[in-house]
This record gives C-alpha cells, sequence and structure tokens, in this order.
C-alpha cells in the first residue's frame, strides 16, 4: 500500500458550528458528527489513494491560515465555509490563491432556505459546489477530486 505522505492530499475545512454537527439542528444539517465525517472522508481517502486531512474552525482569521498552509502541497480543497459563505472576502482571497480543484459543499440546500444564504461569495471561483445532498456530499466530492486529479 502507498504510504500515506506519498499520497496526494486533500484538505477539508469546515467553518463555523460545524463542531456542532449532530446536536445543531439535525432536521436541516442531520445527526452525523463532524468525527463521524472526518473518518468516513479519511478512509474513503485511503481507498481512492489519497490522503485526507480535516480541519475545522470557528475564526475566519484560522480558516484563512490553513488554506494559504495548503498552497503547493495539496490536491485539492473540499470546503464548508458555513456561515462564511455568505460574508468572507477573506476566505474567498485566499480560495484564490491555491491552484487545485476546490469544491464548495453544504450539507444543506443552500437555495432553498432564507433569501441571505443563497449567495455565496465562493461560487464562483469554485469548481463545483455541492449543496443540500447531506453529509453524502463530502463524499461526492472527495471522488469528485479523485477523479480530476486522476
Ligand atoms: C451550511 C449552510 C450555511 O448557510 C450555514 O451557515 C451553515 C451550514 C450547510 O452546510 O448547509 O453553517 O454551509
Amino acid at each position: 500500500m502507498t504510504e500515506q505522505k506519498d499520497r496526494p492530499k486533500v484538505l477539508i475545512v469546515h467553518g463555523p458550528n460545524l463542531n456542532m454537527l449532530g446536536k445543531r439542528e439535525p432536521e436541516i444539517y442531520g445527526s452525523t458528527t463532524l468525527d463521524e465525517i472526518d473518518a468516513g472522508l479519511k478512509e474513503l481517502g485511503e481507498k481512492l489513494g489519497l490522503e485526507a486531512e480535516s480541519f475545522q474552525s470557528n475564526h475566519e482569521g484560522a480558516i484563512v491560515e490553513k488554506i494559504q498552509s495548503a498552497m503547493g502541497t495539496c490536491s485539492g480543497l473540499i470546503i464548508n465555509p458555513a456561515a462564511y459563505t455568505h460574508t468572507s472576502i477573506a476566505v474567498r482571497d485566499a480560495v484564490l490563491l491555491l491552484d487545485c480543484p476546490v469544491i464548495e459543499i453544504h450539507l444543506s440546500n443552500i437555495y432553498k432556505r432564507e433569501a441571505f444564504r443563497r449567495k455565496s461569495m465562493i461560487a464562483d471561483i469554485a469548481t463545483a459546489q455541492i449543496s443540500g445532498l447531506g453529509v453524502h456530499g463530502y463524499y461526492l466530492a472527495l471522488e469528485g477530486i479523485a477523479k480530476m486529479i486522476s
């Protein structure tokens, strides 16, 4: 088996309040916890020959710095910026630093909810967007990146 360090790295970034998944509005976001999602992504990454590294923060600057650290080291970014989707030029500018496929993901369908959620600051610079498929969207995103970089 390929050593983990030799595999292309995919960074998965989860924005604010996603650490509360499982407890947070389960009728919208489901009952799966963030640890369960990340464990599933790690396992799928192994099957796909990728190293999936997950990161969550409730702080905009920490998210910006994590994205910056992916410059030149990551083969793909999967990002659910959560509420920062709708507000953060700083996250958008950090994503613009990367030269790899970027998939924006949302558990809920942001176009079926309040009007303020319909605007995404990164949709037009992302390679693709997945919105409304719940946890499954993360796994599709990882498969999509595996295909794009193979
Ligand atoms: C979300 C949608 C955002 O509007 C919201 O602020 C979130 C989660 C989603 O995954 O559906 O925190 O990004």
